[in-house]
């Protein structure tokens, strides 16, 4: 495993008795973004009219800025909300979708957001269905004609992870986006795992839509997420809870859905400064490193297939692995064996069903240590 030396001194809030290998499913946060959200909530709690209604919109519109140029698109077209799902029932409710309309996804989706878009069409006389993208997979072509093969004539959204949850595979989304633009297939990327974990720029993309987090990968405060909508939607995507600024301009409607904590946003503006100071790109690679060596030691020790390239070119900082045969898990009993390594052996790791099989999700972060690994086998095997 890489050395972690250059990156000791960054603080985090996490307990540092816990092996901590689940940055994906919430992140966690440096000691200095904690501090800063804690700040501002100081600050609105000593004078609420001043902070929120007086000052809150420069404010946001500062942070957005930050934002915005971090993830490399206007910040005329970034609305914050709070999580990726909140996003993708933005674009969802915002849809005139004809009747008989289809949407796909793929296997790799997320199952909360498999039952938001199930939901969808059951209320809107549409349909949906996934494209099985079974693994070990091999190239991101490979990716790319299961994707395009899977459309019927009456597909007319796409809904894409970036970065899948449970494989952490890495898609392919430029090729996909401009496949699709040629079949006249919209596309909504579902980038909750993107920021932060990938060289992120949603201009060069410029799909229809796209949801991410920031209260992952950046390291931002819980509730920090955004949905960015392609110019040729910005008059028609409202947010779901409708206040006074309904038609108003997109920023402006998103920017007051009723009364919400605003620290998560400016706090993600502190993550990101926090994150450049550092360096972003010495992050991701750092992040990237850990999770392949992860992915790599585990696959030869335990002599399985593994799901994508062990020289990590298709994952981030996140790395799936099969558990070998004789752990036969069902849903339940993984996370109560999950719930058990917790608690007898302070290891916070995500193992989950794929395809039937159980398998574990590694993430590698700045907090990473050389012997997360051994510590997590042991537990396993305790
Ligand atoms: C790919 C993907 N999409 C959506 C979500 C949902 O994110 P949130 O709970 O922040 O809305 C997750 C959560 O981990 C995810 O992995």
């Amino acid at each position: 495993m890489v050395s972690v030396e250059n990156f000791e001194k960054v603080k985090w809030m996490l307990d540092p008795e816990i092996t901590y290998l689940n940055h994906g499913s919430f992140g966690a946060r440096p000691v200095e973004v904690f501090e800063a959200q804690v700040a501002f909530k100081r600050e609105f709690e000593r004078s609420p009219i001043q902070f929120l209604d007086r000052e809150g919109k420069e404010r946001v519109s500062v942070a957005r800025r930050t934002i915005s140029r971090f993830l490399d698109c206007s910040d005329e077209q970034l609305g914050f909300v709070e999580n990726a799902t909140t996003g993708i029932g933005c674009v969802l409710q915002s849809l005139s979708l004809s009747k008989g309309s289809e949407i796909v996804s793929t296997s790799h989706v997320y199952n909360g957001v498999r039952q938001l878009l199930r939901s969808y069409v059951e209320k809107n006389s549409c349909t949906y269905r996934e494209i099985d993208i079974p693994t070990p997979i091999a190239t991101n072509d490979e990716i790319v004609s299961r994707i395009l093969d899977g459309f019927s004539s009456q597909t007319t959204l796409l809904v894409i992870d970036h970065v899948a949850s449970v494989t952490g595979i890495v898609f392919p989304v430029a090729k996909i986006i401009s496949a699709c633009r040629e079949r006249g297939v919209a596309v909504l990327v579902d980038g909750a795992h993107a920021p932060g974990m990938l060289d992120l720029s949603i201009n060069a993309l410029s799909p229809d839509w796209y949801v991410g987090n920031l209260h992952k990968w950046v390291c931002g405060p819980p509730g920090a997420g955004f949905l960015w909508v392609n110019s040729q939607y910005l008059n028609s995507t409202h947010p779901m809870t409708v206040s006074h600024f309904y038609e108003q301009g997109f920023t402006n409607e998103f920017d007051w859905q009723g009364t919400r904590d605003i620290t998560s946003i400016l706090g993600a503006a502190i993550a990101v400064e926090w994150g450049s100071t550092i360096g972003w790109q010495k992050i991701r690679s750092h992040n990237h490193r850990i999770a392949t060596e992860m992915q790599k030691r585990l696959v030869d020790l335990w002599g399985v297939v593994s799901m994508s390239p062990l020289d990590g070119s298709m994952i981030g900082a996140m790395a799936s692995v099969q558990l070998p045969a004789h752990y036969r898990f069902d849903e339940q009993e993984l996370s109560a064996f999950q719930a058990r390594m917790y608690h007898c052996s302070r290891v916070e790791v995500p193992l989950m069903l794929w395809q039937g099989t159980p398998v574990v999700r590694l993430s590698g972060q700045l907090y990473s240590k050389s012997d997360d690994i051994d510590l997590f086998l042991a537990a396993l095997n305790g």
